[in-house]
């Protein structure tokens, strides 16, 4: 069985990011930059946001960041996206979510300039994404795709079963492996799906992003799958200095004997998901510029 680490490949990526950064710097003399928004406070979102500013920082990109408490109304956050878009020394735009009820997740989506959009997440890169075409790709889905190809594990012919349809993963995920240069047969599944078994079984390449703690366990994965595990679910942890640990979906114990490659919670997908947003921010950059000359 092989650990497919995320903590590895990241810190690979992470130095051909810096090298990137830096030729960025030498041809136009300024550093990428990303806004980072948080509104509200929640723990995870700030740890999150937290790890992705000292990536910037180890990689030699800027942030600028914008902590909005929780009471933020639709209209100031979206005159502050409004602002960034014009902002031509800013690359990227990252709005953390989930955001607060009162603000309408699509709207800030669909109000990010898609050239700045280095979640990947408006509609105008999901079309394209859809479409094969070059686009802004979301992180997690990237980061996955990465981790696959930096272990040599091909999806082509292969059955590959994603348990989760999210916009921000399950989604784009199930687009990406059947796109013509994976090749794969992909089968998506939900919670309303029946039998969930009998697919999840069927995989070579299991993905489960839920956010379940333990959801996918033994009998549920085929002899020698793959298995990714994209779920991060914080639980109480009176053992840890901070409170917590972090649990993946997967049953990790009672499945890594019977599969040929899997994903540790934490230090799986979690840290592609951070290099992933540093090279498209670097990557939208680079664009910009270019578009300018
Ligand atoms: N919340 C959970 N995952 C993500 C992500 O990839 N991007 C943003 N903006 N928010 C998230």
């Amino acid at each position: 069985m092989t650990i497919l680490s995320g903590t590895l490949v990241s810190s690979a990526c992470k130095q051909s990011s810096k090298f990137s950064c830096n030729q960025f710097f030498s041809k136009y003399s300024r550093r990428p930059t990303l806004a980072v928004i948080l509104v509200g406070e929640d723990g995870a979102s700030q740890t999150y946001v937290k790890n992705k500013q000292k990536a910037c920082n180890d990689v030699g990109i800027e942030h600028k960041d914008f902590f909005l408490p929780s009471i933020t109304s639709e209209e100031e956050l979206l005159k502050i996206i409004d602002s960034l878009n014009n902002d031509d020394n800013v690359d990227g735009i990252l709005v953390q979510l989930p955001l607060p009820k009162q603000i309408d997740e699509n709207k800030v989506i669909n109000a990010i300039d898609p050239k700045k959009d280095v979640d990947g997440f408006h509609p105008q890169n999901i079309g394209k994404l859809l479409l094969g075409q070059p686009t802004m790709v979301a992180c997690t889905p990237q980061g996955v795709l990465e981790l696959l190809d930096y272990y040599d594990i091909s999806a082509e012919g292969k059955n590959v079963c994603i348990v989760g349809r999210s916009n921000i993963v399950g989604k784009p995920l199930a687009a990406l492996l059947m796109q013509k240069d994976r090749n794969a047969t992909v089968t998506v599944c939900n919670s309303k799906t029946t039998n969930l078994k009998e697919h999840t079984k069927n995989a070579d390449i299991l993905i489960s992003c839920v956010g379940k703690v333990g959801f996918i366990t033994s009998d549920m994965v085929k002899d020698n799958a793959v298995v990714i595990d994209v779920g991060i679910t914080r639980v109480k942890d009176e053992t840890k200095k901070s409170g917590f640990s972090v649990k993946g979906d997967v049953d990790f114990d009672s499945v890594k004997d019977k599969c040929f490659a899997i994903t540790p919670v934490p230090g799986g997908v979690g840290p592609m998901t951070i290099i992933m947003l540093m090279q498209n921010t670097i990557k939208a950059a680079f664009l910009r510029e270019e578009e300018k000359a």
